[in-house]
């Protein structure tokens, strides 16, 4: 996209909405101008009348006249402001809303490539630049326009020779802007990746802060955070010293305009062209016009910030995926699931993960995924709700082509434990409500007693009001575990995916979970990906993955004497067992 495709993309989706409230800020920013040309008006009767006529009578009037000019040029500016700061506030809260929905709604795939700190950093940082493009940079420059014009027509009024020689010099101010602007926009970007790093970097020193502490590396983190926050200052430094540089350059000028003047005021004086009212009403209609030259002559930068800004957040906003199938929806007859030479891989490139991978898991069974690590169970479970598309091969369910129905008439019906648990900060009720929002408080505690629940519950400060906090840092593994699968039984859907934790739990813990998983499963059809013997035994049917490929399959008593590696599971288990019982 070009700049001006993102203007104008800003402009219809985002500031178009408000152009009722923007015109009345306008009027405002109108009655600005009006005001201020007034007050550089005035001073050419004040000193005419006033001083050189001694009329009495505007001796009075004039200063009146003076404050309410003021009050009038404070109120407008008040009220302009404040209307532009209520809808750039609306215009911000919609592009965060349009970042965080396409986030909520992004494929999974996306979501891998990108850390949190970097989407932080566009919620954050890149929205805040497009609300000053279309609200600050923009409409606040129509009432510097408006005051510059009104300026000028007062300039004109007290002199046309002298005011043409002023506008001269308007240029050279854009000239040298011009090029600051282009700058502006190639460190606002840096800096922006800089606050992306640092957001990342800050939210990882959260989340790893026992890893910190365990391995002493406080120092070593301390130097980097160092590291990372100079270099992040140093851009804000650079955006704050290109902003100024045009400080330096605006005064000169001014100062080059003001000697000129008076130079060039001095012969039309002595010439009697120019009354010296008419001067100093002329020289206050220049000095007033030095706010919004300077503000003119910076305006692109904030533009250039914003289309920075732009390029980074609308291809976010764009990439929400659709559902080609929208229409389509899945229908679950009793849910088996079938994969017909399912070949997958990450990324596009990359090593194949899964190859030519063919299962039937049939409903009101249990259906068993077992092999070393990394052999690709947790992958083949993904494919199931449509986490990653395979590049070959078809799924189906009851006969259908997952790929051609609606995602979620697909994931309606599926249920997920995941291998990394996953909890919101929230109470223990809403974290197991979170699978069926209208679930009543009956079911809740029905479902929270099957999967055993209830006796680590009832033992918390608030009962099911307990806040479990981040990840549910304040519950043990096993109770996490237990709630997961009490927020998965919830749900009632045909389909069951259970991807077990690999850590390994006590014995009594060991039998409650399985108890729960007992019922959960029942009469559903369940894939689940066993580390632990029971859930082997417990299932109808085992499937033994090695390197992306199926290299068995059959009951427990068929694999034991058929396939090498499901027996050193096996034995492997039974004597985790052993020693668990000794
Ligand atoms: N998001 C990902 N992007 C790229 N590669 C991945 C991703 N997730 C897993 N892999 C790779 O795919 C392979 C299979 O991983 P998978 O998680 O399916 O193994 P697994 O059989 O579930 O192992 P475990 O028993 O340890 O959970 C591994 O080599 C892993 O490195
Ligand atoms: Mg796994």
């Amino acid at each position: 996209m070009t700049n001006i495709q993102i203007l104008k993309r800003l402009y219809n989706n985002y500031t178009k909405k408000f152009l009722d409230r923007i015109f009345v800020s306008i009027f405002f920013s109108l009655l600005v101008a009006l005001s201020t040309s007034a007050i550089a008006y005035l001073l050419d009767p004040a000193i005419e009348k006033i001083f050189i006529d001694k009329d009495r009578e505007l001796m009075v009037i004039i200063p009146i006249a003076i404050v309410i000019v003021f009050a009038t040029k404070g109120i407008s500016l008040y009220l302009a402001k404040t209307i532009l700061a209520k809808v750039g506030g609306e215009i911000k809260r919609i592009l965060q809303l349009q970042v965080m929905q396409s986030i909520i709604n992004q494929s999974v795939q996306n979501i891998d490539k990108k850390h949190s700190g970097k989407f932080l950093s566009h919620l954050n940082y890149d929205t805040n630049l497009i609300q000053k493009l279309v609200t600050d940079t923009v409409l606040l420059a129509t009432k510097d326009v408006l005051t510059l014009i009104g300026l000028i027509g007062v300039m004109f009024y007290q002199n046309w020779k002298l005011a043409i020689f002023a506008i001269l010099m308007i240029p050279l101010a854009t000239v040298v802007a011009k090029s600051l602007g282009k700058r502006m926009g190639k460190i606002t970007t840096e800096s922006q990746e800089v606050s992306g790093m640092l957001n990342t970097f800050f939210i990882e020193v959260i989340k790893n802060h026992k890893i910190i502490k365990i391995f002493q590396r406080e120092d070593y983190e301390s130097k980097r955070s160092d590291s990372k926050l100079a270099k992040f200052i140093e851009k804000v430094v650079k955006i704050q010293i290109i902003l100024n540089r045009a400080t330096p350059i605006m005064e000169t000028l001014t100062g080059l305009m003001i000697a000129g003047l008076i130079y060039y005021s001095g012969t039309l004086i002595m010439k009697n062209e120019l009354g010296i009212n008419n001067f100093f009403s002329f020289l206050a209609a220049m000095m007033l016009a030095y706010q919004p030259v300077r503000a003119l002559a910076t305006l692109n930068m904030g533009i250039f910030q914003g289309i920075s800004g732009a390029k980074r957040i609308l291809p976010i906003i764009d990439s929400k995926p659709i559902d080609k199938n929208e229409d389509k929806k899945l229908k679950f007859d009793s849910g088996n699931i079938t994969f017909k030479n399912v070949e997958f891989k990450y990324e596009k490139g990359s090593l194949g993960i899964l190859n030519k991978i063919n299962l039937n898991i049939k409903s009101g069974e249990i259906t068993a995924l077992v092999g070393h690590s990394g052999a690709g169970k947790s992958t083949i479970m993904n494919l199931i709700p449509r986490f990653y598309e395979p590049q070959n091969g078809e799924i189906l369910i009851d006969g259908q082509i997952v790929a051609d129905f609606s995602i979620k008439s697909l994931r309606e019906n599926i249920s997920l434990v995941s291998q990394d648990i996953t909890l919101f900060d929230d109470t223990v009720k809403n974290n197991i409500r979170y699978s069926k929002l209208n679930a009543s408080d009956e079911e809740i505690s029905r479902v929270a007693k099957l999967s055993f629940c209830d006796d680590f519950i009832e033992k918390m400060p608030n009962g099911y009001d307990t806040i479990i906090g981040e990840n549910g840092v304040r519950i043990s593994g096993g109770e996490k575990q237990r709630l997961s699968i009490a927020r998965a039984m919830l749900k009632e859907s045909k389909i069951i995916l259970l991807d077990e934790a690999t850590s390994s739990l006590d014995t009594e813990t060991e039998e409650k979970i399985q108890n729960a998983i007992n019922h959960l499963t029942k009469g559903k059809t369940t894939l689940v990906i066993a580390h632990r013997l029971s859930t082997v035994i417990n299932s109808n049917k085992i499937y033994v993955i090695e390197k992306g490929e199926v290299i068995g399959e059959g009951s427990h008593n068929d694999l034991i004497k058929s396939s090498e590696i499901y027996k050193n599971f096996y034995n492997k288990q039974l004597n985790k067992l052993n020693e668990n019982n000794l």
